[in-house]
């Protein structure tokens, strides 16, 4: 086992005017499952295949444990890659599809032999070693190509959207499966996912990745608690969460009629910014509904206190439902989404009046993006 270091490693394809992953910086633990995410083209793969060695390091390094592969061949690294098209040979049975590297490597029959039935077991595999790969349903495919890595005992898995070929319920299936294996083998491992949702319920750590520049490496929790910047509080959750610009004014920021004390030093450090907006972010969950009866008590001069949510669109989940609608903001008509109670579903076309929970906001710089608020 080991740990992997990408130092500021950086890929410029031939002919690329910018680099594809720019002076990434990551430490991964050993035995830690490490999962890069973020939107097409943001140079996911790109960084997976300069740690498995199949992409030149145009500068900074590349370590596994404390042995600098930067520029070692990818046979020498000491890893096993599962990627998104793990082509089975269709000839061969799961056991010799599995047992295929050792037998190039010179590994004896008997210990290959050992080897994939031991992985066999681990992937409940067993009753399927003799079938040929089409005699398999995807599930199943998948977890032999998980096999084909686990029986050369690497140093690191690395993966690449290896649910992509799966349905949505065997996929979700199948990432608590790669999940639990992983902490039982312990292997330390790096997993590309485009999907924020397999990121935060698989990684020990995440890390968002944007236009070939980390955004930020952190828990699941931290991530989700305390974005580091718009474009991460955008991209982790689901529904995402609901970002408003809104104007700075003594002592808070104006949110419809309600005056939201955020942080005092968060609105400061937008205005030596020279800003004169922050964007403030709540996420769905985060919305008191000022119900009708506390409405008189809560009345303002211009009306009942928060903002009026005109609703448009309610998704009933049974144990819970998103209302989606739209508020005046300013001058502007902005699309809030609002999460409810299962058995406190609005009408369509009603209005509700909603309040960002004291301590559940987050403050942006609208010019920066950065996060003003610390905590
Ligand atoms: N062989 C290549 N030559 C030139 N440019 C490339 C090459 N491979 C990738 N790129 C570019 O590098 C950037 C990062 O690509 P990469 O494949 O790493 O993205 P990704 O995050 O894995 O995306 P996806 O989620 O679509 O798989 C993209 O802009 C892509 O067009
Ligand atoms: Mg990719």
């Amino acid at each position: 086992m080991a740990t992997v270091t990408f130092d500021k490693a950086t890929r410029i394809y031939p002919g690329g005017d910018k680099p594809a992953v720019d002076g990434l910086d990551i430490e991964v633990g050993d035995g830690e499952f490490l999962v890069l995410v973020g939107p097409s083209g943001c140079g996911k793969s790109t960084s997976l295949r300069m740690l498995a060695g199949l992409e030149d390091v145009n500068a900074g390094a590349i370590r596994i444990g404390d042995r600098d592969v930067t520029h070692l061949p990818p046979k020498d690294r000491d890893i096993a890659m599962v990627f998104q098209n793990y082509a089975l040979y269709p000839h061969m049975t799961v056991a010799d599809n599995m047992g295929f590297a050792l037998k190039i490597a010179g590994v004896n029959k008997a210990e290959i032999r050992k080897r994939v039935e031991e992985a066999a077991k681990i992937l409940d595999l067993t009753e399927y070693l003799a079938r040929k790969p089409k005699a398999l349903s995807g599930g199943q495919r998948q977890r032999v190509a998980m096999g084909r890595a686990i029986v050369r005992e690497p140093q690191v898995f690395l993966m690449d959207e290896p649910l992509s070929n799966l349905d949505a319920k065997l996929r979700v299936q199948t990432r608590t499966q790669i999940a639990s294996l992983q902490r039982r083998l312990g292997v330390t491992t790096v997993y590309v996912t485009h999907d924020q949702v397999e990121a935060m319920t698989m990684g020990d750590r995440v890390a968002v990745l944007k236009d070939g520049i980390l955004q930020q490496v952190d828990s699941p929790r931290n991530m989700y608690d305390r974005p580091a910047n718009l474009f991460v509080a955008g991209f982790i959750g689901s529904p995402a969460m609901n970002l408003i610009e809104v104007p700075i004014i003594d002592g808070g920021v104006k949110f419809g009629n309600a005056v939201v004390n955020v942080q005092r030093d968060a609105v400061q450090a937008a205005a030596d910014k020279g800003d004169s907006t922050v964007t403030v972010g709540v996420r769905p969950e985060h919305f008191d509904i000022v119900s009708p009866e506390d409405e008189s008590k809560s009345l303002t001069k211009e009306g009942p206190a928060g903002l009026a949510v005109t609703v448009n669109v309610v998704e009933e989940l049974g144990a819970d439902g998103y209302v989606y609608g739209s508020a005046k903001v300013g001058d502007e008509h902005k699309d809030i989404v609002i999460r409810v109670g299962g058995r406190a579903i609005p009408e369509k076309g009603s209005v509700l009046h909603v309040v960002p929970r004291a301590g559940e906001t987050h403050v942006f710089a609208t010019s920066s993006g950065e996060r003003l608020t610390d905590s």
